[in-house]
């Protein structure tokens, strides 16, 4: 098939050689060279390859990577802040919260989660517990049980609400 382009994280990249049935997680991975969305089940039902399609969470590898080519696609790397911006390393506050509060020990359902949780704060700033795992129920972790992940959320909202001093994060925010 012809080529095509896709918008990447506020890209656009250009996808030539692409076959017709070619996965949107396939295209990320072996054509653009983006592994965040990690490929696992590759049937919707690990959440691991979890992307933004135009503000949507979906599964990266339910969808057809040609058939994403007017939309905006947000992968787990687009998510790193910026230079400019206050970050440990380069890690968003819900990563840094993962480690923190031990959510991440493999690692492998970690970008989907990363993706899923950011989707969830940018809906509801404090959502209910019902309401986490709502959002967490397409993606699956055989590591840690759930609760360090639920507790890594609760931390970033408690740490949103506060606001930062100027030299850095608050302490209280994370007791
Ligand atoms: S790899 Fe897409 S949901 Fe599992
Ligand atoms: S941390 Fe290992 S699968 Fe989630």
């Amino acid at each position: 098939m012809s080529g095509f382009q896709l918008t990447v994280n506020g890209v656009v990249r250009r996808v030539d050689d692409a076959l017709a049935g070619e996965s949107l997680l396939y295209v990320l991975r072996e054509r653009l060279g983006l592994p965040g969305a990690k490929n696992a089940c590759e049937q919707g039902e690990c959440g691991s390859c979890s992307v933004l399609l135009d503000g949507e969470l979906v599964c990266a590898c339910l969808e057809l990577g040609a058939a994403a080519a007017d939309c905006e696609v947000v992968t787990v790397e687009g998510l790193a802040p910026a230079a400019s911006e206050p970050a440990d390393g380069l890690l968003t506050d819900v990563q840094r919260a993962m480690v923190e509060a031990g959510g991440v020990q493999c690692g492998f359902c970690t970008p989907g989660f990363v993706v899923a949780i950011h989707q969830l704060l940018a809906r509801e700033a404090d959502p209910a517990p019902l309401q986490v795992r709502e959002a967490l129920a397409g993606n699956l972790c055989r590591c840690t049980g759930y609760g360090r992940i639920v507790d890594a959320i609760e931390r970033v909202v408690v740490d949103r609400r506060v606001p930062l001093p100027a030299n850095g994060r608050s302490e209280d925010s994370l007791s």
